[in-house]
């Protein structure tokens, strides 16, 4: 057959030409995101915009972008769904490492210091705010079991949080692709992954030790009151506020410090410096931990504040 006809008799399933979406539809989505979400979706994520939600399109079996649109609107639950596609989820282990290397030099030791001191009790609360699928709770809760072992009487906490519950259900499984492995100091992998073998090859699994101490619960961070039981130690909050329009980020940082101990760190993604914004924040990096702004520090300039009721150590 050259004359590229499918014969009537085939069984071929041409694919559905995907719908285009019209400006006014793109903005009536661009303004439910935002409003769910915080999302800022500019126009050059309408391409994005359009290939994530035809999945679910596709899946409803509709035909066009309006009919979805009620569809959402008429439906929390697919409200959630589509949350879901639209969250960029991409994240490691040990990301941005200078973050995990200024825990170890500076915070841990200080926090040890404050507990042999009797200045500080020996529970330790940690906040992953928008973790995705745990690897960054997990590397926390990593660090924390090493240097505050529960055997020297240390109860550890951490928190992972985020709008997405598909990210959410994969986070609570504590199970990745081995290729995640490699952002896993040597020492840590030996100590708390289980590489999978059988039908689990190519899997790593998180220990029970591990998984112990971490939970999640979804938490949308531009909704208040966050329901969460602070006040933490620690709260990492990176690469989600890039996604935010400014007033957005400054609200949700600022909400943030409401949940820190006031001897509490906020560390923010070194991409989201928010200098001269928090009003009840002070930044200590890279102003009062000058050692980390230097080009050798792995992962670029750190971004963490303190609230302004702490004074700040040198
Ligand atoms: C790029 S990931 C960052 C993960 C991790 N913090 C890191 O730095 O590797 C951004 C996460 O923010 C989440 N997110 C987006 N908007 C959010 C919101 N309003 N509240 C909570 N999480 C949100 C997304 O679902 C996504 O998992």
């Amino acid at each position: 057959m050259d004359s590229g006809e499918v014969p009537a008799h085939s069984s071929l399933v041409l694919p559905k030409p995907i719908p285009d979406l019209a400006a006014e539809e793109f903005h009536l989505f661009q303004a439910l995101v935002l409003r769910e979400s915080g999302i800022h979706l500019g126009a050059k994520n309408r391409a994005m915009l359009v290939s994530r939600l035809w999945k679910r399109l596709r899946a409803l079996e509709l035909n066009s972008f309006a009919s979805y649109y009620r569809r959402v609107k008429a439906d929390p639950q697919e409200m959630v769904l589509m949350l879901d596609c639209i969250c960029t989820n991409e994240t490691h282990f040990f990301r941005e490492p200078a973050a995990f290397d200024c825990l170890r030099t500076r915070v841990f030791p200080e926090w040890a210091a404050d507990a042999d001191t009797g200045k500080r009790g020996k529970t330790l609360r940690v906040w992953s705010a928008a973790c995705s699928t745990g690897e960054e709770a997990y590397s926390l809760a990593m660090a924390l079991l090493t240097c505050f072992p529960p055997a020297a009487g240390w109860k550890i906490e951490v928190l992972g949080t985020d709008l997405s519950t598909k990210v959410l259900a994969r986070a609570s499984a504590g199970v990745w692709p081995v290729e995640k492995i490699s952002g896993v100091p040597v020492e840590y992998q030996r100590n708390f992954l289980l590489k999978g073998f059988g039908p689990e090859k190519g899997k790593i699994k998180a220990v029970e030790e591990l998984r112990q101490v971490v939970r999640f619960q979804r938490l949308n961070l531009t909704r208040e009151p966050y329901t969460v039981t602070g006040p933490f130690d620690l709260i990492f909050c990176r690469n989600v506020l890039i996604y935010f329009q400014w007033e957005t980020k400054i609200k949700v940082v600022d909400s943030l410090g409401k949940h820190l101990f006031p001897t509490g760190y906020l560390f923010l993604g070194h991409a989201e410096s928010l200098h001269g914004v928090a009003d009840k924040l002070q930044f200590v990096a890279p102003k009062v931990f000058p050692s980390l702004r230097s080009p050798m520090a792995r992962g670029g300039a750190l971004c963490i504040l303190q609230r302004r009721d702490h004074t700040v150590r040198d």
